[in-house]
């Protein structure tokens, strides 16, 4: 039966790196709170030249060229993202200028946290469908520029980047996925653009990134197990055929405490948030990228993407490699 392979990653960190000891010179924080609570030492921060699209246009570069795929052959560029600079064009379109890909449609897609796997789950999708063969999935974020700098309890978390993969229509790959959302619980973690005055309504102002971090924290422990023993269980699989849980990279003591419950060894949880933070909709590219790169991955490993966000939002997707 035909599915959606990955053949290619990518991904593009600002070149700007912020340590724990950087911030606790700037605000009342320092290196071990920070460490302990997170497993944070240090993330990459985008200056005015590191755009959104910028670094979304490096990520799908290098992931066309370790696919081996010409412009051309790209048929679709979807973008995951929650922190453009421009409400548009979107980041894909400007993708699309950046890398000449003239054959593609592109358009953004916004679930925080969990935008790259909605965007690779609706890549799936159209694939699935027959309409498109090979698509550019990105995930991007800049949160750095939506944080309020004087909140120490969410700014220490994030860092901006960027995290793509080429997928393609294949035999193997993408065996089973799941997404969810729940509006209800939208206030825990919100971002708002300032509006402009009009003739019928007056002028909002903005309000930067606010998390209540704790319910954040008990959301995730509870509803990312859940969701990858669901979609285990409905595709006839269990933990033990998983090579490696490929998580959002918000918070290490969130994936040992998911690794805990399914009763996983947390070796099995790779993770670069030490060096990254919280890179949002890039953090599961970014970490895939990694560890293609680094060849820990074998054709035929069977992966577990799982990931939370803003919304609320949710997903997973079960695939090999
Ligand atoms: N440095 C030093 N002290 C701090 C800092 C800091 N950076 N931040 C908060 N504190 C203090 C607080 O003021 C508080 O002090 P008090 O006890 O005197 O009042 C104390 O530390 C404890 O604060 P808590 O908020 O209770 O700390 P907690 O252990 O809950 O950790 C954290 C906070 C790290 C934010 C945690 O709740 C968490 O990781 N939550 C999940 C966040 C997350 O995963 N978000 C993903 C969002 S993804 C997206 O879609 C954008």
């Amino acid at each position: 039966m035909m599915t959606t392979r990955i053949i290619g990653t990518g991904s593009a960190l600002p070149a700007n790196i912020v340590t724990n000891d950087d911030l606790a010179k700037i605000m009342d924080t320092s290196d071990e709170w920070i460490s302990s609570r997170t497993g944070i030492r240090e993330r990459h921060l985008a200056d005015d030249s590191e755009t959104a699209a910028v670094l979304a246009a490096e990520a799908g570069r290098k992931a066309m060229e370790n696919a081996g795929v010409s412009a051309e052959e790209i048929q679709m560029v979807l973008v995951a993202t929650s922190s453009a600079e421009n409400y548009f064009p979107s980041v894909g379109c400007q993708v699309h200028k950046m890398l000449g890909l003239h054959q593609a449609a592109a358009m953004d897609l916004s679930a925080a946290c969990s935008g790259f796997l909605f965007v690779l789950n609706t890549a799936h999708a159209y694939i699935k469908s027959g309409l498109y063969e090979r698509i550019l999935v990105i995930g991007v974020d800049t949160l750095s520029r939506t944080i309020d700098w004087t909140d120490r309890s969410t700014c220490v978390l994030f860092g901006d980047g960027a995290g793509a993969c080429v997928v393609q229509k294949d035999e193997e790959g993408i065996i089973g996925m799941s997404q969810h959302s729940d509006g209800s619980q939208s206030g825990v973690l919100t971002s708002f653009a300032p509006t402009q005055k009009t003739p019928l309504s007056e002028a909002m102002p903005g309000s930067p990134l606010y998390m209540e971090g704790q319910a954040v924290f008990k959301f995730a422990v509870k509803t990312v197990p859940d969701c990858i023993s669901r979609l285990l269980e409905k595709e006839e699989m269990t933990a033990d055929q998983v090579k490696y849980f490929v998580l959002h990279q918000a918070n290490s003591r969130i994936i040992q405490s998911v690794a805990k419950r399914l009763k996983v060894s947390a070796d099995k949880f790779p993770m670069n948030l030490d060096r990254c933070g919280n890179t949002s909709a890039a953090s599961i590219p970014l970490l895939l990228d990694e560890m293609n790169r680094s060849g820990k991955l074998e054709k035929g490993d069977v992966l577990m993407l799982s990931g939370f966000g803003a919304g609320l939002t949710w997903g997973a997707t079960l695939l090999r490699w």
